[in-house]
């Protein structure tokens, strides 16, 4: 099963993508973790795409759909895999689309979150990622026991770059403006999955699970 998360930053793509992976056994391929990864790497790529995330910008698509193009075809997606974060725009979908043909492979289902933009705000400042495994954590909504320390390893959490009130107000802008008309190039292809994505975590995902079935 090949499955996409769709939403706006602070949509829950990646809580629901670590409880997702566990379920379907499928790995998860976020984009921004990747280019994350690479820039805590100092790779060239890294390093220039930090300048697209500092601003709240899309990373070019050559660099994205590169990078995709090639996490796609190895074994551990032999069963299938689930996107986070990718395609952003009307041009990253058709690449992918353009490729999976070449792969013989197609998109199953576009499960897409929906939440207000006041209630992103909140979730991405409260935001803390746990530096050492990547588990996610919220100072409010899902604090992890003792502050500034990851439950699951002890690592030390931190604030992501891009998680303050300026560049989340254009990663929004960005997503109405080049992310969103996914939602009717999916619809055309009759696999738009909409989800409430307000609630608690256990309900989203249950919303989820049942629309893939
Ligand atoms: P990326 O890392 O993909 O960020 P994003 O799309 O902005 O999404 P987030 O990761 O911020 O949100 P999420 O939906 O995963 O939410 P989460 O589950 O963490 O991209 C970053 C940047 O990289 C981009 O701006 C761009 O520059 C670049 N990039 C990446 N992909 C690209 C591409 N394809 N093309 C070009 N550029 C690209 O949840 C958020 C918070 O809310 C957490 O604290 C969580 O605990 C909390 N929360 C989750 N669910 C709930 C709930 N139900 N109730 C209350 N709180 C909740
Ligand atoms: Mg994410
Ligand atoms: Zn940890």
């Amino acid at each position: 099963m090949n499955i996409i998360l769709l939403g706006p930053p602070g949509a829950g793509k990646g809580t629901q993508a670590k409880r997702l992976v566990e379920k379907y056994g499928i790995p998860q391929i976020s984009t921004g973790d990747m280019l994350r990864a690479a820039l805590k790497e100092g790779t060239p790529l890294g390093l220039e795409a930090k300048k697209y995330m500092d601003q709240g910008a899309l990373v070019p698509d050559s660099v994205v759909i590169g990078l995709v193009k090639e996490r796609i075809q190895k074994p551990d997606c032999a069963k299938g895999f689930m996107l986070d974060g990718f395609p952003r725009n009307v041009s990253q979908a058709e690449a992918l689309d353009a490729t999976l043909s070449e792969l013989s492979q197609k998109i199953d289902h576009v499960v897409c979150m929906e939440v207000a933009n006041e209630e992103l705000l909140e979730r991405l400042t409260g935001r803390r990622t746990c530096r050492s495994c990547g588990a996610g954590y919220h100072v409010r909504f899902d604090p992890p026991k003792k502050e500034g320390v990851c439950d699951q390893c002890g690592g030390e959490l931190y604030q992501r770059d891009d998680d303050n009130e300026a560049t989340v107000s254009s990663r929004l802008k960005v997503y109405d403006d080049q992310t969103k008309p996914l939602i009717d190039y999916y619809s055309k292809q009759g696999k738009l999955r909409a989800v409430d994505g307000v609630g608690s975590m256990d309900e989203i995902f249950s919303r989820i699970t049942a629309v893939l079935g």
